[in-house]
């Protein structure tokens, strides 16, 4: 019995010491130091810390695993285990994100970030839940900016150019709104179409254009603050609900710790990056006056008021009690 005993436990010793490690595959789109990449890289550093031998993370950087064409699929088969794409690419999943979508709905990322602590935000993790996609947090990156290769001030500047969008049906109508020519394409592919001149413009954060180049083949930002580029942390059931309870605690904790670290670095990196850039003197900074900026809201009028219908009225009050 004794004997029985004694190697039922070395068995069982045996095959915790022989389990294979579970891995976690982070894909994402952007680069390295971007707050996506830098929050990534944290995140794997913390896992590997904290359940050495028990969960590793593989970090794919600037699309090399994924695009954002087809990550999300990849999530779905469990090909992947973490993302955090743009909480524009959810909109063929629900039509709550449109809040996200709004021109000028939130001041800053600090508003962002405080609409996310309220109940309706906080809820907006389980908007996709009937994918088998499981929210797990939000990141932000930052304010949404324009870049160029001609002047543009007033939306009367933008009739007539081409600017590569994300994959957003929302963010098409805006643009279509207008007279620009949006072409949704991949993060990937946007470098490259800037410079050979298959777009002529796009809009993203400062440390987006930084981590892309795209300031080494434009000539002109401007700082419109127009919108807010955010992400949503996500894994996929399947795989969430297969890992043993403690070391789903463990992670819960390390992307509270991720999370908390990459939404207070979020704008330290833009500022970092603006001021690289306008370093380089290869980009002429147009900064909006009081009627142009009104001019930009303005011209958003009908796509608020179609869009604010999709979104709950309380999602809706909350955002905009917080940017009050
Ligand atoms: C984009 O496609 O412009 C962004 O979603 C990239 C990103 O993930 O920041």
């Amino acid at each position: 019995m004794r004997m029985t005993l004694r190697f039922f436990i070395v068995l069982m010793l045996a095959s915790v010491a022989l389990a294979e490690p579970i891995t976690i595959k982070f894909s994402h789109v952007t680069s390295s130091d971007s707050p996506k990449g830098k929050g990534a890289i944290l995140f794997k550093k913390l896992v590997e810390e904290r359940l050495a031998g028990r969960v590793e993370v593989e970090v794919y950087h600037n699309a090399t695993l994924y695009s954002d064409a087809n990550e999300m699929e990849a999530l779905k088969n469990n090909q992947v285990q973490m993302l955090a794409p743009s909480l524009s690419k959810f909109g063929s999943y629900t039509d709550q994100f449109a809040i996200f979508e709004l021109p000028f709905m939130f001041k800053n990322v600090d508003t962002l970030q405080k609409f996310w602590k309220k109940k309706a935000g906080t809820d907006l993790l389980n908007a996709v839940s009937n994918q088998g996609i499981v929210g797990l947090s939000f990141w932000s990156n930052g304010m949404k900016q324009i870049i160029s290769n001609t002047p543009i001030l007033v939306p009367q500047n933008a009739r007539g150019v081409s600017f590569r969008i994300q994959n957003s049906d929302s963010i098409q109508r805006q643009f279509e709104m207008i007279g620009a020519l949006p072409v949704q394409m991949a993060f990937s592919k946007s470098f490259q179409a800037l410079k050979d001149g298959t777009v002529q413009a796009t809009e993203n954060t400062w440390s987006n254009f930084y981590g892309q180049k795209y300031h080494t083949v434009q000539k002109y930002v401007t700082e419109t603050n127009h919108g807010v580029l955010a992400y949503m942390l996500v894994t996929n059931r399947k795989f969430w609900s297969s890992l043993p309870f403690d070391i789903k605690v463990e992670l819960t904790e390390i992307v509270d710790e991720v999370s908390a670290y990459v939404n207070h670095e979020a704008n330290k990196i833009n500022e970092q990056a603006k001021e690289s850039i306008l370093a380089t003197n290869q980009i002429k900074l147009l900064q909006l006056n009081d009627d142009q900026r009104q001019q930009w809201q303005h011209v958003f009028d009908p796509f608020y008021a179609d869009y604010v219908k999709t979104i709950d009225s309380a999602i809706y009050l909350t955002a905009k009690n917080v940017n009050r």
